[in-house]
């Protein structure tokens, strides 16, 4: 097995871009119900340049294994809820688009994901990371396991999405 190695995705590599909307395309299929294609997801990955988001790769004998979000102050999805306000206003770090590929998951990949992101967290000062299961998934047995696995605070469940957040300092 192939060494894996996180790196930030160049969004200037037309390559890579298009094997990370590959592998994201594969797994979140069903969510877009239908109406996903590789040309919007990799315009989906273009985007995320103006709204500071960070791509991360998981790279696995030169081929993309993993994908995973990390956003510095991104317009809250959730504010309207005051409990989530109160834990998470301004310097919040947003975590999503995670997914692994099915022949490498349960060998830490999303947890290095994961790891890598909380330190882009920290190195920008965020206060708090934060991201969200939907209970209509079916990866939401796992992905509720990641986050409680690495520590975690579950923080309120809207419309069937659970968030979940981590107090960085
Ligand atoms: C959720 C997902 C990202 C996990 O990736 P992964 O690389 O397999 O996860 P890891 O190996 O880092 O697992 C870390 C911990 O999460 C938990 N976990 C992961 N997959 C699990 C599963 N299928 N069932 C139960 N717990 C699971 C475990 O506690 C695991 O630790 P352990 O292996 O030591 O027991 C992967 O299953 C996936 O891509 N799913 C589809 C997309 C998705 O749901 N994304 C999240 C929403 S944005």
């Amino acid at each position: 097995m192939a060494e894996v190695v996180i790196e930030e995705l160049n969004r200037d590599n037309p390559f890579d871009v298009r094997e990370t909307a590959q592998l994201l395309l594969r797994t979140f299929r069903k969510q877009y119900h239908g109406q996903a294609t590789l040309t919007r997801m990799i315009q989906d990955i273009d985007l995320t340049r103006q709204n500071r988001v960070h791509v991360f790769i998981a790279r696995s004998g030169g081929k993309i294994v993993g994908v995973a979000n990390g956003g510095f102050n991104t317009p809250l999805q959730v504010s309207h809820v005051e409990e989530i306000q109160r834990h998470i206003g301004a310097g919040n770090y947003f975590l999503s688009n995670l997914a692994v590929h099915p022949d490498f998951r349960r060998r830490g990949i999303a947890k290095r994901l994961t790891a890598r992101r909380i330190e882009h967290a920290r190195q920008l000062g965020c206060k708090v990371a934060y991201g969200g299961t939907n209970e209509s998934s079916e990866h939401h047995v796992a992905r509720k396991a990641q986050f409680e696995k690495e520590g975690f605070t579950h923080l309120a469940a809207l419309n069937g999405e659970h968030y979940y957040y981590k107090r960085l300092r």
